[in-house]
């Protein structure tokens, strides 16, 4: 009797890719991540690993987010959450940008620097120049004793576990996680927001993991639509406020692994440009789970269908509006406007990955990409 196996083969649990894995490992990664940061009660935020002060806290007034590729996106929604939760104004570069434009660092600013690896050589140059400007510097990064991890004053480890797919999938999203959860740190102890709101935020947070479980059960929809996108040489994905940036990842994730052209657009810019390139057949991400931000984006997809696009709509389960609206629809399950990005990101990993497979590409090890870039 003899088993063919490697090393290689038993760390992939079974999966076909290590992407596969980790899109799957997300459950578990956001259960960790939130780990005991949560209290029993589920009423209030712990963050007994920061050497922040609440006295520090009440005199931030200005966030900068640092980071590069799936982390600065991450950091788009970290800035949206700050803002709307903890109401202090946050800017966000790419680490490769922040140092060159003498950005206006003092003691008061906050600088959060968000890397996966905790090794990226500009976030790490970033880092440097915060913290000779006298600025506090807090990482969120996934690497215990990473040299960001090391360097900054305070650090949140994102307890995603090894990520090893070049493509970041679970890093990304439990970045998403410890985000809101800093955020509503900031809120508690600011009071920018109710306990009651604080609460309701928690009970949304902790079920999520097994809404990404229901949408990982739905794959074979992404699958499908993936197959069919595959043969395209150009797509757009489209969304408003929170869509956009998730859009951005969307986007990111298909050119890394499939390396189909894509683009990403703020679903309200289309008409001042790339209307243009909207002919038959294009195919187009339409995300629409911002109640607020609805009518608008539906309005833009009927723009894109007028045109010939083929849309794929995605927002909640109950939008007959845009179920009406769109060539094919998948559903997230409902939550709170703020968390959705933790849920609408999963069906954009997936797609990237079934359209990377249809192409025959090396999923995990895409040409070009390093997992972790320690040059400038
Ligand atoms: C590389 C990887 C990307 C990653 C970026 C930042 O370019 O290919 O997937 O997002 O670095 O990495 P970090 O480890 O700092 O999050």
């Amino acid at each position: 009797f003899h088993v063919d196996w490697d090393i290689v083969t038993a760390e992939k649990a079974g999966y076909a890719h290590f992407m596969l894995k980790e899109i799957h490992e997300q459950p578990k990664a956001y259960r960790d991540t939130m780990g005991s940061r949560i209290d029993a009660a589920g009423g209030k935020i712990i963050f007994n690993e920061l050497k922040l002060t609440p006295e520090q806290i009440h005199k931030i007034d200005r966030v900068h987010i640092v980071a590069c590729g799936t982390a600065y996106h991450a950091g788009l929604i970290g800035k949206n959450a700050i803002e709307r939760l903890a109401r202090i104004p946050v800017e966000i570069d790419v680490a490769s940008e922040y140092r060159y434009r003498s950005p206006i660092i003092t003691p008061q600013t906050l600088v959060i620097v968000v890397s996966q690896s905790g090794e990226t050589a500009d976030t790490l140059a970033a880092l440097r120049e915060a913290k000779r400007c006298g600025a506090t510097v807090l990482a969120i990064t996934n690497v215990v004793g990473s040299t960001v991890a090391r360097e900054a004053d305070d650090c949140i480890i994102t307890w995603a576990g090894p990520e090893i797919a070049v493509a970041s999938t679970k890093a990304y999203s439990s970045q998403l996680i410890a985000f809101y959860l800093f955020s509503l740190y900031l809120a508690q102890v600011k009071k920018t927001q109710s306990s009651e709101y604080i609460t309701e935020v928690i009970t949304a947070l902790r079920a999520l993991p097994e809404q990404v479980e229901t949408i990982l059960g739905q794959f074979e929809q992404i699958k499908n639509f993936a197959e069919e996108i595959s043969t395209h040489s150009d797509l757009f994905f489209i969304g408003r406020g929170m869509d956009y940036a998730v859009a951005q990842e969307g986007s990111l994730k298909l050119k890394e692994i499939s390396y189909i052209h894509s683009e990403a657009y703020a679903a309200g810019e289309l008409k001042h440009g790339t209307l243009a390139l909207i002919e038959e057949g294009v195919p187009v991400i339409a995300l629409a789970t911002q109640e607020d931000l609805f009518e608008k984006t539906v309005s833009n997809i009927k723009e894109v269908k007028a045109r010939g696009a083929n849309v794929l709509g995605i927002s909640a389960e109950d939008e007959h509006e845009m179920i009406k609206s769109v060539d094919q629809h998948f559903a997230i399950p409902k939550t709170l406007g703020l968390l959705t990005p933790a849920l609408s990101v999963i069906p954009l990993q997936l797609l990237a990955y079934y359209a990377s497979l249809a192409l025959g590409n090396d999923v995990d090890k895409p040409r070009n990409l390093a997992k972790s870039v320690t040059v400038e």
